[in-house]
């Protein structure tokens, strides 16, 4: 860990560690965002969503039972659907749980999800709010002298909207707190929602003085289906549009950049895809997810990591990647 390790060449993408190094510890814990710091990332992401008592926790999910112990703490709390949701809970509450997984049922056996992370149910690791992980980060960088940037992303919207909450609003009080208002805060602010994003360029940033860069992450339009409908059927986002010069046209007129899935930016040849050379045309920037060293993880077409993301590196030239493996993705970039 060096300066010159962490410091991203003019020339590189920035390397964004998704759920902080959750290849190695569980997701969006601290521990999870100190190691990606000190692993050389530069932003460190947060998943975002709201508590009972209006604090934003940094998750994944808007609900519990995925990576925590709530059901064995609080078996009362589940909803009429069986999940445990975040927005349920109060802080004090969130804070007795276990954060550990996710896992995954194979052959009717629990096992990790992505990989080895450490030390699953052998650690007492907690939930944290976004201002807590702030704290951290702001106070890494002063102690340390980098300048490592945050990329926070808000979580259903429409959920919150109907559970009476503005996440957006919330959201963005918390970066001017801590004086992320400006285009150069190293901060990217990101949403699957365009509709909030359009909100949030158009209403939110201008009434609070603000002005930061959007993202307008990119789904399959089924994935996101099933996702919702998993979550309980609130809303289904089509994706679909923004597959099209129109669409990115319109994206490009409240955001910066878009975060699409990796395989929308190649074809069946190896080569750029439209989505990819239509947003470069616009001058948007192209940060893909997400990228993850696991053998199992990988996709078929590639020999191995390096090859994985040295396609998205050197022909695509991708302007950021998400990963769960900061240390590797810098790895490769240190040796280019
Ligand atoms: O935000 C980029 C990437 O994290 C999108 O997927 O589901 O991991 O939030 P997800
Ligand atoms: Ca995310």
């Amino acid at each position: 860990f060096s300066q010159s390790l962490h410091a991203s060449e003019q020339n590189n993408p920035i390397v964004i560690a998704h759920r902080g190094a959750s290849g190695y510890l569980p997701e969006h814990t601290l521990e999870a965002k100190t190691l990606a710091y000190a692993l050389g990332a530069d932003y460190i992401e947060q998943d975002l969503v709201l508590s009972k008592d209006n604090h934003l926790i940094v998750m994944h999910d808007i609900y519990l039972d995925h990576v925590t112990d709530v059901a064995s703490k609080f078996p009362d709390k589940a909803r009429a659907d069986g999940h445990f949701y975040t927005i349920d809970f109060t802080l004090p509450e969130l804070k007795q749980l276990r954060v550990t997984g996710p896992f995954v049922k194979v052959l009717g056996k629990e096992i990790p999800k992505y990989g080895k992370r450490f030390p699953l149910w052998r650690s007492q690791f907690q939930l944290a709010t976004f201002e807590e992980e702030l704290e951290l980060i702001q106070g890494l960088n002063q102690s340390l002298g980098y300048n490592t940037g945050i990329y926070p992303e808000i979580k259903k919207p429409y959920f919150h909207a109907q559970e009476g909450r503005d996440i957006s609003r919330a959201v963005l009080q918390v970066l001017k707190q801590y004086g992320y208002t400006k285009p150069d805060s190293k901060v990217y602010l990101q949403s699957f929602d365009a509709e909030e994003l359009q909100r949030i360029h158009q209403e939110l940033l201008p009434a609070m003085n603000m002005d930061i860069p959007l993202v307008q992450l990119i789904a399959e339009t089924d994935w996101e289906e099933k996702r919702v409908k998993q979550a309980g059927q609130w809303q289904n986002y089509d994706f679909d549009w923004m597959h099209t010069p129109e669409g990115l046209k319109k994206i490009a007129g409240y955001a910066a950049g878009i975060g699409p899935w990796h395989p929308m930016l190649v074809n069946d040849e190896g080569t750029a895809s439209a989505l990819l050379t239509e947003a470069r045309k616009l001058g948007l920037q192209v940060h893909p997810y997400t990228f993850r060293a696991d053998p199992l993880q990988i996709p078929d077409a590639y020999r191995d990591f390096e090859e994985f993301i040295g396609l998205y590196v050197e022909q695509l030239q991708v302007d950021g990647l998400f990963t769960d493996h900061p240390d590797k993705v810098r790895s490769y970039l240190s040796q280019r």
